[in-house]
């Protein structure tokens, strides 16, 4: 039985199955799994029954996308892509009990199965609609499938469900010049049919389960995001595409169809329990006493609080969430992270950099989760974190209560000798025996930063004792003390072992190897007698080590060239400026002239000195491009075009008589405009 929590026999567990179309980075480790693997391991060591569920999402319409830029199948792209993400959990010590895919068989037929019973149970209405086609292609097209103009803001390139300029959400139909991806064709409407979810039928449930059940149980940010979708009003959804990678719909006419990628991937927590339990698998999904937890990211909420579940119960035999902990965004170093943009720290790549640091990285992700608000990574805090709490608090706490153990008592636990003890033990041994309790707390209702927290207030609080006892004092005037201090301290490492290991399983295993501690649960902690008198302790190693700036400074600025490669990727031309008559244009005067001298304006680096033959005669004109043309001299003897007629003006003491044209690059270098031949001085340019 856990603190909070009376009646529930066993915990299905899941975790939102991340799309199999590119590497997982910290983002998904501090929003979902990390949490998610916290809350199971800790009620595995409380001794609960429980069930923890992953995998990849390997269907929908960015993965068919990625493949054909690719120039592979979609199967490629998922195989590759699950193998990499199945490889990031295992190494970091993401504890599933499984980790499949929707591309396997048995998920392919629970998904399919599912559909069809509430298929023939009546529980969708159809709907005939009209559809971009691609009439080359013989194919319908997905939003993402059409690009066009954004009919907001002119981009060009906007694509049917969205337009990365303005941000503006789009429907297919409202592109200007729409065109197909697959063939560049002009796509035409076409009648689809299509079966729908009726969400409008739910609202009530909806709102009774979630706005009245769950109003104090489940995180505001949940709440509020349910809220606000069952107040403007539910929608039929479609739950299926015209798509062909997928699950297919497994009714008669529907050739070409699958089911709608949001419609089979939660289903797939109920086909990998399948996989993994076999005819035992009902428990997990149908029985009372179990407690569901979906672990999910913010742009998942509606998804598992109100379609997923509006499927269960439409389907009928199925327990629904009894709690959807979600968390908000994780950014990187004060940007959203993007998979596009290559601005994350991939987890594949952070191991190479920290081998063997998985324990830092979840121990930085954990104690800034974006528990309520989004939250901003930044190397150097995970630095800090590092050498200021793990190595000098936790760290620190355990290695020295390990080497005076070695060098006072050669290596054994040492008596408790309580009968020397003074109010600063009992005072610990008080303290110690609310921290498991604290702890459990704060994860049952989801608080993972909170527990974290607590679990390094017990961390100090052995520093503090330490401190404050000096056994490498006492050891010279008294040795009864002596061994009470290091018996205690060695009591709050051991209590340390049970109690980081939901947190940090691999330093918990290290610290247990230490000291020689052996299995023992969350129930077993919170008491200072889990090291016998006389037995062994293994010879110290350093739970954690400091990380050094030249460390963080390589991430840093490995993140500044992604920085300036992606503001050269995304350069577009600036918008044409407005509608002038051709009189006011002929206004102007510009010129070909011939370079004869050029050199730097003395005392302004930035500037040039040209003097041109225009033809008429010789004309100085001053020219901010010295930073771009270092050798001046090379100029002479080209072409350059310049306004004729604009009023001479003074330049750092120079006066100049016009000026000269250049095109300004999209890293900001100016570049001389010069006619494509040589031309006669003084011709003019129009
Ligand atoms: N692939 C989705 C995402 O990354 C999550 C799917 S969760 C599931 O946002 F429940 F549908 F599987
Ligand atoms: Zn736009």
């Amino acid at each position: 039985m856990t603190y909070t929590e009376k009646g529930a026999k066993r915990y299905t567990v899941t975790s939102a199955l991340p799309y199999a179309n590119g590497p997982v980075h910290i983002g998904h480790l501090a929003g979902v799994y990390v949490p998610a693997d916290v809350y199971a391991r800790y009620l595995r060591s409380a001794g609960e029954e429980v069930l923890f569920i992953g995998g990849s999402d390997e269907h929908g319409v960015p993965i068919t996308i990625k493949a054909r830029r690719e120039g592979c199948t979609p199967q490629d792209i998922v195989d590759r892509y699950h193998a990499i993400i199945r490889d990031s959990f295992k190494e970091f010590g993401i504890s599933f009990d499984v980790y499949s895919r929707t591309s396997s068989k048995e998920h392919h037929e629970t998904a399919a199965a599912f559909f069809k019973k509430l298929y023939e149970e009546g529980k969708f209405v159809e709907k005939v609609s009209q559809q971009y086609y691609d009439e080359e292609a013989h194919q319908f097209l997905a939003d993402r499938y059409i690009t066009g103009t954004c009919p907001h803001c002119g981009n060009e390139h906007a694509y049917g469900d969205q337009c990365e300029a303005c941000g503006t959400s789009l429907n297919a139909t409202d592109l200007i010049n729409p065109k197909s991806m697959l063939s560049g064709a002009k796509p035409v409407l076409k009648e689809t049919k299509h079966w729908f979810l009726p969400l409008d039928k739910d609202e009530e449930w909806l709102r009774q389960w979630i706005l009245e059940r769950h109003r104090d149980d489940w995180k505001s940010n949940v709440y509020g995001q349910c809220k606000s979708w069952i107040d403007a009003g539910l929608q039929p959804r479609a739950v299926t595409r015209d798509l062909d990678w997928g699950v297919k719909v497994p009714v008669e006419g529907a050739d070409g169809k699958v089911l709608y990628v949001w419609f089979d991937a939660p289903i797939g927590y109920i086909s990998f329990t399948k996989q993994a339990c076999g005819a035992d698998w009902e428990k997990w999904w149908k029985s009372d006493d179990t407690k569901l937890v979906h672990f999910i990211g913010k742009d998942n909420i509606v998804f598992h609080c109100i379609i997923f579940p509006a499927m269960l119960k439409a389907e009928g035999s199925f327990i629904l969430p009894a709690n959807v902990p979600a968390n908000e965004f994780l950014n990187l170093e004060g940007n959203k992270i993007s998979t596009s943009r290559n601005w994350a720290v991939w987890l594949h790549e952070y191991l190479k950099d920290f081998p063997g640091k998985q324990d830092v990285l979840r121990y930085t992700l954990c104690s800034n989760a974006p528990e309520t608000k989004d939250n901003d990574f930044t190397w150097k805090d995970f630095q800090l974190k590092n050498n200021s709490e793990l190595v000098a608090i936790l760290g620190n706490f355990v290695n020295r209560t390990l080497v005076l153990t070695h060098k006072f008592f050669e290596g054994r636990v040492p008596a408790a000798n309580e009968d020397c003890w003074t109010a600063t033990e009992r005072e610990a041994v008080s303290e110690l025996s609310g921290y498991p309790e604290r702890i459990g707390r704060s994860i049952e209702t989801y608080r993972f930063r909170e527990a974290l927290s607590e679990l390094m207030n017990l961390a100090r609080l052995g520093n503090k004792y330490l401190t404050e006892t000096e056994p490498w004092k006492l050891v010279k005037t008294d040795m009864g003390r002596t061994a009470a201090s290091l018996n205690l301290s060695l009591q709050i490492c051991a209590n340390l072992a049970i109690l980081c290991e939901p947190f940090m399983p691999f330093t918990a295993e290290k610290l247990r190897r230490m000291l020689n501690l052996g299995v023992k649960g969350w129930r077993e902690a919170g008491v200072a007698t889990l090291m016998a008198e006389g037995a062994v302790i293994n010879s110290p190693e350093l739970l954690f080590e400091k990380i050094e700036d030249d460390a963080i400074d390589a991430q840093i600025q490995r993140l500044e060239q992604i920085k300036q490669q992606n503001e050269l990727e995304s350069w577009r031309p600036s918008a044409v400026k407005e509608e002038v008559a051709f009189d006011d244009f002929g206004k102007v005067d510009i010129r070909v002239g011939t370079v004869v001298e050029c050199s730097k304006v003395p005392k302004a680096d930035k500037l040039l000195q040209f003097k041109i033959d225009d033809g008429m005669g010789m004309r100085t004109i001053v020219s901010g491009i010295a930073k771009y043309y270092p050798d001046p001299q090379a100029l002479v003897g080209k072409q350059v075009c310049f306004i004729a007629n604009f009023a001479p003006r003074k330049l750092k003491g120079v006066e100049s008589q016009g000026m000269i044209l250049s095109a300004e690059d999209r890293d900001g270098r100016l570049v001389l405009l010069s006619p494509s031949q040589m031309v006669t001085p003084g011709c003019s340019v129009g």
